[in-house]
Order: C-alpha cells, then sequence, then structure tokens
C-alpha cells in the first residue's frame, strides 16, 4: 500500500458512511489538475470530474490540445460534501475548512509522489489548499507561483464561468496558454 491508500483508508475511517473519489492517472504524470471536491456524478462512479463538470474539463482541455490521459485529476477533498437539499435529495455545499484540513495530507501525500511539474488548480479551494488563505484566484489566475518542485497555474474553477460569465474569455485564453506551457516545457 502506497502513502496515498494509507490515508485514504484512514479517511474513509474518519468519515464513515461517505463514498471516497481517489485521484485518477499515471503516477509518472508530470501535469497534476486539482479541483475543488466531487459531486454527485462523481460520487457515484468514483471518479473525479465525470458528469458535467467532467465535460467541462475536457472542454477546456481540447482548446489547450491536452490529453486527459496525460494529466493526473484529483480533487481537495475527496468526499462530496453535501446539506440536505429538497425532499430527501442532497445538494452539494463548498467544503467546510475543517473537511479541507483533514484532506490536505493526502492532497500533499500525492503532489510528493507523484512529483508533478506543473499544478493547474481550478477555482479558490485548492489553490488556497497549497499556498495558503492570502493566496486570491481573482489575483493569480493564469500565472505561475512555485510550489514544492513545481510550477502552479491557477485557473478559474469552471463552474464560476456559470455565475460569472463575463469570465469565460480570460477561461478559455488561459486555457490555450496552458496547452503551450505544457508544450513548451516538454512533458506531456
Ligand atoms: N467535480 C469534481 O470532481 N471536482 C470539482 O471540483 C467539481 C466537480
Amino acid at each position: 500500500m502506497n502513502e496515498i491508500e494509507a490515508l485514504l483508508e484512514e479517511l474513509k475511517l474518519k468519515y464513515p458512511g461517505k463514498r471516497l473519489v481517489p485521484g485518477e492517472g499515471e503516477l509518472t504524470a508530470r501535469v497534476m489538475l486539482i479541483g475543488e471536491a466531487p459531486g454527485e456524478q462523481e460520487e457515484k462512479l468514483s471518479r473525479p470530474f465525470v458528469g458535467k463538470a467532467g465535460r467541462n474539463l475536457d472542454e477546456m482541455l481540447a482548446l489547450g490540445g491536452i490529453p486527459r490521459n496525460a494529466l493526473y485529476v484529483t480533487n481537495t477533498v475527496k468526499l462530496r460534501p453535501t446539506s440536505p437539499g429538497k425532499g430527501a435529495r442532497l445538494k452539494n455545499r463548498p467544503p467546510a475548512a475543517s473537511e479541507i484540513s483533514d484532506f490536505l495530507p493526502l492532497l500533499e501525500a500525492e503532489v510528493h509522489l507523484i512529483r508533478p511539474r506543473l499544478i493547474v488548480t481550478l477555482g479558490n479551494t485548492p489553490l488556497k489548499a497549497l499556498l495558503g488563505a492570502k493566496a486570491r484566484i481573482g489575483d493569480i489566475h493564469g500565472t505561475l507561483t512555485k510550489y514544492a518542485d513545481a510550477n502552479i497555474y491557477p485557473m478559474y474553477h469552471p463552474a464560476s464561468l456559470i455565475y460569472t460569465p463575463s469570465l469565460k474569455p480570460v477561461y478559455e485564453a488561459e486555457a490555450v496558454r496552458l496547452g503551450e506551457l505544457i508544450k513548451k516545457l516538454d512533458i506531456v
């Protein structure tokens, strides 16, 4: 069992009754992409970024000409954060600070084991988890920041485009730039 698997087992005990969604991809991947947390479809299939979020991600990667199977794809928090919705349904909510801190050692273990050259964070949650509360996506999206042996390339979360469509052209241009960056670094 590697460190990632061991930490996942510990977290399963801490969150009984929750299905965890592990990261997906080759441990030799040079690019790691980190989202916020799984949604309903991800929880159902136990895979990150499937369903609508997965289609959005695939569109973004297509803009940059980046094959998804070249990436290791994971989330800051590996469980679906929920609150009561209509009737018996559950609705998604942002991860709580306690969930983010509980899952941080696992995220750090993924970074240390995979040793990516480039880490793409989507939205504020993974950015703040890795760089601290002061880091803000609005300030540093599309720029490179050093983290461990890697660079972080922060991007807006695709879900934020639903609420703020004016971000879309910036997001798309940054997806194209991500593809160029990956080619330049010759890492896929
Ligand atoms: N699905 C994921 O796996 N992560 C997100 O951040 C959003 C949807």
